[in-house]
């Protein structure tokens, strides 16, 4: 079973796959100025909540790009289902393969998703081009809450940076950072706790699937490091980056 095949499976109810809420996304959504009439571009939009969030309370147009097929179906259904076909729109495919017209949007937004182009750093210029000089973008990434980390957890988790370098590589592309909303341990506990939901629900529903072991071993993998690891070393911020004015 592939990775992404195990994500189908853990998040059977999650709408949004991240350690953030609903309030957050908006929050973020407000400072970056959203309104009616503003265009966005969502890289990696699993089923679409951040979007459809900004487009029901801003009332902003977008459009959202994801790999799997499983979330393009669910994000367009929901779409459909509240009525916002209109404004939104799903594509099928890498969002490293997708052509925009550059410059062409008032917002970039990768939430969780910087893997797409290899990191944060490299998703920061593949972004900033499908943005007007004065558009914003707004990222979700997951950082090391401590300098020091185990080697093992290093090594496992080798995209990680600290938040220092996230700062650093926003500014490095042309960005200063407006505002970070930071996941507190609720936010972290309900999106893994929600994924392990999604897990267990479907090993006890497929008694006889042939790859039910994997989808096991992925269940405890992932209960392993969190509870080992999680609360003390990961961290997890929406960063809203401006194009740097000032000097
Ligand atoms: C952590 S989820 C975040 C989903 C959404 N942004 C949210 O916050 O709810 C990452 C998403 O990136 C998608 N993804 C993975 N590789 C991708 C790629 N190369 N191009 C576009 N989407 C990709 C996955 O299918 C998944 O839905």
């Amino acid at each position: 079973m592939k990775f992404l095949d195990l994500k189908d499976i853990a998040e059977r109810d999650i709408e949004l796959v991240n350690p953030t809420s609903a309030e957050k996304i908006l929050a973020i959504g407000r400072l970056a100025g959203m309104a009616p009439g503003k265009t966005l571009i969502d890289f990696g939009c699993g089923y679409a909540e951040p979007l459809v969030l900004w487009a029901e309370s801003y009332g902003i147009s977008g459009l959202g790009i994801d790999i799997r097929e499983k979330a393009v179906q669910r994000a367009r259904a929901k779409i459909t289902r509240l009525g916002l076909a209109e404004r939104l729109e799903i594509v099928h495919g890498s969002g490293a393969d997708y052509s925009f017209e550059p410059g062409s949007f008032d917002y970039a937004a990768c939430v969780g998703a910087s893997f797409i182009w290899g990191g944060f750093r490299s998703a920061l210029d593949a972004m900033q081009r499908a943005i007007r000089p004065d558009g914003k973008m707004i990222v979700g990434e997951v950082y090391w809450l401590k300098e020091t980390v185990p080697h093992e957890l290093a090594q496992a988790q080798s995209e990680f940076h600290s938040e220092a370098w996230l700062l650093r590589a926003a500014r490095e592309a042309g960005f200063d950072v407006q505002y970070v909303v930071r996941a507190s341990h609720d936010d972290w506990d309900r999106y893994e706790a929600g994924n392990w939901d999604g897990l267990l629900r479907w090993i006890e529903e497929n008694p006889a699937h042939p790859e039910r072991q994997q989808v096991i071993d992925h269940l405890h993998e992932s209960q392993d490091e969190y509870f080992t690891y999680g609360r003390e070393y990961f961290g997890w911020g929406l960063y809203l980056l401006n194009p740097v004015r000032y000097r």
